[in-house]
């Protein structure tokens, strides 16, 4: 069954840029392998992250994620079956950003493609973060 999972954490630290890259790269890497669509989101030590895909597979890899020691304070916000994936014509699936014009395009994204009660829920989640960032 298809399925998201989003949650907002806190960095256990203030990530370095390059800490902050081969997070982004071994979990787009692992997503793209596992059929898994979303964004990973950091900011100014705050994870956002989208994640869609098969329930089974989810629920095991939001198990491993919760036992990062990389972040903590993980609040699930979103955790149910969806009809259709938001993220798949969002830059080939799965993606990682923390650049202010990468925000920019992800909300204009999200505003653009509010089709489902998914992908409305998901933009009313996501809009006040991201219009904190521009
Ligand atoms: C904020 C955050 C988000 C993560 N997101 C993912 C993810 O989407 N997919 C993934 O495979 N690993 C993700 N990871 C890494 C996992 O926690 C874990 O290190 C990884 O799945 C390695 O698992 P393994 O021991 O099976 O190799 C994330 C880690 C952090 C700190």
């Amino acid at each position: 069954m298809l399925f998201t999972i989003c949650y907002i954490s806190t960095a256990a630290e203030l990530l370095l840029e390059e800490d902050v890259h081969a997070l982004f790269s071994q979990t787009i890497k692992s997503n793209t392998h596992n059929d898994i669509t979303g964004i990973l989101i950091y900011q100014e030590g705050t994870f956002i992250q989208v994640l869609e895909g098969d329930d089974i597979f989810l629920n095991s890899l939001f198990k491993k994620i919760e036992e990062d020691p990389r972040h903590k304070q993980i609040t699930k916000v979103l955790g149910e079956p969806i009809e259709s994936r938001v993220f798949d014509e969002y830059l080939l699936g799965f993606s990682g950003m923390h650049k202010v014009e990468e925000l920019q395009s992800i909300y204009l994204f999200l505003k653009k493609n509010r089709k489902t009660p998914y992908s409305k829920r998901l933009y009313a989640f996501l809009k006040p973060f991201l219009e904190r960032q521009f």
